[in-house]
């Protein structure tokens, strides 16, 4: 697929199959995110992979039980609320039962944590949709970036405490088989051409 197709058809995936992709393909996905650019080419996003089935469902846990903890307040951001509804009620499956989930991280304190591992990330959605699979951004690990038993959890895994969680992807075959690539339209994002 071209650059240009694999972007412009991307979506997010929110229903998986439970199928795990060939650890070829998903080494693909991760080494298109560690080619990404980064400030000052500083090359410090770190990406951890979970594939194990049990691992992801006690991570899956320990995200629902501290969401349901807490308080919704009015300034809170919406997909944040609900979240935390959900949570309350029971129901919350925050990696979307997807095979892979990719946690990015980043040194605490460097300005272009986010930025890098925003580049990383969209570098390894657009890998996964030319190799058609499903992927979508996630970032209830970093709303709960502060929170010491996500972290306690994360650091049985590679997290270093001199890190911050940046953000996560989720990775797989969509539950229908091929991704949705129908493109939505585009009513915000303006363009101002000066010349
Ligand atoms: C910074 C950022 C955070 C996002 N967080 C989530 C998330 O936590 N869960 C989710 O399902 N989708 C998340 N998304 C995906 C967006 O909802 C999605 O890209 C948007 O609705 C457009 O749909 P499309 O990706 O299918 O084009 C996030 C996207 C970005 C860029």
């Amino acid at each position: 697929m071209e650059a240009y197709d694999a972007i412009i058809t991307r979506r997010s995936t929110r229903k998986y199959s439970e199928v795990m992709p060939d650890r070829e393909l998903i080494e693909k996905v991760i080494t298109a995110g560690r080619y990404a650019p980064s400030g000052h080419n500083n090359q410090t996003t770190h990406f951890l992979v979970f594939t194990n089935k049990s691992i992801l469902a006690e991570l899956t846990e320990i995200v629902k039980q501290e969401f349901a903890e807490m308080e919704i307040t009015e300034d809170m951001y919406i997909s944040m609320k609900n979240a935390v509804n959900a949570s309350k009620k029971g129901v919350f499956v925050f990696h979307y039962n997807a095979p892979v989930l990719i946690v990015t991280a980043n040194q605490k304190g460097y300005g272009n944590a986010v930025a890098d591992s925003a580049c990383a990330l969209e570098n390894m959605m657009i890998m996964a949709n030319s190799l058609d699979l499903g992927s979508c951004w996630i970032n209830q690990l970093h709303w709960l970036d502060e929170n010491p038993r996500i972290r306690a959890f994360l650091y049985k895994y590679g997290l270093k405490e001199e890190e911050t969680i940046t953000a996560g992807l989720v990775l797989g075959y969509a539950a229908d088989g091929m991704p949705d690539r129908n493109a939505l339209e585009r009513k915000g994002n303006p363009v101002t051409w000066v010349e």
